[in-house]
């Protein structure tokens, strides 16, 4: 079986989590599903990150100490990928002692090998980025990230020698031109590399909520190569008395924002090279979830979208498929209250939901609740095929909006069949030819359900359980195989009875 072994970033717990830890989760959450739906051994680690001076000072400006600041926003954080219906199967904390030991451990192999030294660390740092920055990296000298003023500092610490690893990481890049997707964003962690790498500081004085240095604990190690660790460490202990890193590493996916595209394109593949292990086989960047007006989602502003009511009103399948379908995976956009309504009424309660409800009213009343025993339509069997493949092979490269965009052909493929064949007015004959053709309808509208049942449950696993119901097959994580015409049981009946698959609801627009 192969590995498919799939990550988030693990996400800061200075504040509540947001609608754009929900958009990286979901993502994940969808890839793996899907994965394990074809045949895979996935495995779906996400987590938080909760060591630095920033998280530091979240602490200190609430008047708590960083240990008990940090364990309620760790259970918002998994909360909130409980929400959206995301099935991990390890939530990391880089306060596990056995991530903090792991840690310790990977610094000291670097130490025997020769890769770290004693420097002085003179530049600027952003707390917010928890990232040092050369003057040339600045903006109008802010950050180039927050735009906020980042202080000078001068620290004696202790270096990671990155600058050894630019050829080996050149290498790497033109051996695996999918290692970072896009590819615009290859393109432009290639460039970081070819740009010039410097050391980068391994330790640091300013703080003391971090994992101590073994041979000097009077320094914390600096929280990004901390964090970063914590897609190695997991394996290490997420199971109890086994080690999976043979079975899974190299990591087949890394999802992550293009906010933190540097730490993972670089820093983390030279890590692995001086740990002697693999780097992961591709990271996937994609881009940032914007207000409905296209400015970054703040408070002030009033153009956020708060993943806990909409998951309340319109369900987490409906926020799942409203995120990966409205934006690009890769590319930044707008998401709010109008559009997800609007794509909430055509996409998922027109298009699929009445889709489902009629096919299961009309089989009910004209065929007793039986499904006909009978082959699709060439025609549209021809369409079930090519929209389950294409789906996959769109899923492959992790590309969901084209993905739903092909199931959707079928939605309305189907859809265009109702009306076609029109089998209320079929139903008004007893002549051989009409009853035979309406059993063809319906049978063929049933299998077409079914394979949408089949195909959507990675994206869509509370209705998608429901959409197989109604087609009487059984509703747990259906192989994917099985997104084929005719594979529906042999004597099932249709079941109307969990009702609208998306009922009406009001818009939480203001
Ligand atoms: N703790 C670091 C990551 C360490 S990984 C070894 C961090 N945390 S974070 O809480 O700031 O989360 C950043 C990630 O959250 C982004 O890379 C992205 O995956 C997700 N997003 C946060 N805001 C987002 C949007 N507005 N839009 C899309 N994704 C966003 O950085």
């Amino acid at each position: 079986m192969s590995s498919y072994y799939i990550t988030t970033p693990i996400y800061y717990v200075n504040a509540e989590p947001h609608l754009g830890h929900a958009y990286t989760t979901i993502a994940a959450d969808v890839a793996t599903r899907h994965a394990r739906q074809r045949g895979m051994d996935a495995f779906f680690l996400t987590g938080t990150d909760e060591h630095g001076a920033k998280i530091a000072r979240a602490a200190a400006e609430a008047g708590v100490e960083p240990r008990d600041w940090v364990a309620p926003i760790a259970d918002r954080f998994r909360g909130l990928t409980r929400s959206v219906g995301a099935q991990y199967d390890f939530f990391i904390r880089t306060t596990d002692p056995q991530h903090e030991a792991f840690v310790q451990r990977f610094v000291t192999r670097l130490r025997e090998t020769g890769d770290l030294y004693e420097g002085t660390y003179a530049g600027f740092y952003c707390t917010a980025c928890e990232a040092f920055y050369r003057e040339s990296d600045l903006k109008n000298g802010l950050c180039p990230e927050h735009g906020i003023e980042v202080p000078w500092v001068e620290e004696s610490n202790t270096f990671f020698r990155l600058s050894a690893y630019a050829d080996r990481l050149l290498a790497h890049y033109d051996a695996n031109p999918d290692f970072v997707m896009p590819r615009a964003r290859y393109n432009e962690a290639r460039s970081f590399i070819t740009g010039g790498l410097e050391d980068t500081s391994l330790s640091r004085r300013s703080t003391d909520w971090g994992v101590p240095l073994p041979w000097a604990p009077e320094q914390v190690i600096y929280v990004w190569i901390d964090a970063l660790l914590n897609y190695a460490s997991a394996l290490t202990y997420a199971r109890e008395g086994e080690d999976l890193t043979a079975r899974l590493w190299p990591a087949a996916w890394q999802l992550l924002g293009k906010d933190i595209l540097r730490f993972h394109a670089v820093l983390w593949p030279a890590m692995l090279m001086a740990a002697g292990l693999e780097p992961p086989r591709r990271l996937f960047i994609h881009g940032m979830i914007l207000g409905h007006d296209g400015n970054r989602m703040s408070k002030t502003r009033g153009n956020t979208l708060d993943p806990f009511p909409v998951i309340e009103r319109y369900g987490a399948d409906a926020l799942r498929y409203y995120l990966l379908r409205e934006v690009g995976f890769g590319q930044d956009g707008p998401v709010g209250y109008g559009t997800l309504q609007a794509r909430y009424e055509s996409d998922l309660a027109n298009d699929l939901g009445n889709l489902v409800s009629r096919t299961v009213a009309m089989v009910t009343r004209y065929r007793d609740g039986v499904i006909p025993a009978v082959a699709s339509a060439p025609r549209i069997a021809a369409v079930m095929e090519s929209a389950a493949s294409g789906y996959a092979e769109r899923m492959d490269d992790l590309d969901f909006t084209g993905a739903i965009e092909r199931a959707w052909e079928l939605v309305r493929e189907l859809n265009r069949f109702v009306e076609e064949r029109a089998p209320w007015k079929l139903a008004r004959s007893a002549e051989a030819a009409e009853v035979a053709a309406l059993d063809e309808t319906l049978a063929t509208l049933v299998d077409g359900v079914r394979v949408l049942g089949v195909i959507l449950s990675a994206l869509l696993p509370e209705r998608a359980r429901l959409i197989l119901a109604a087609t009487g097959e059984s509703p747990d994580a259906p192989a994917y195989s099985l997104a084929a015409p005719g594979l529906g049981t042999p004597g099932a009946r249709v079941d109307g009875s969990a009702g609208p698959l998306f009922p009406r609801v009001e818009t939480l627009a203001a």
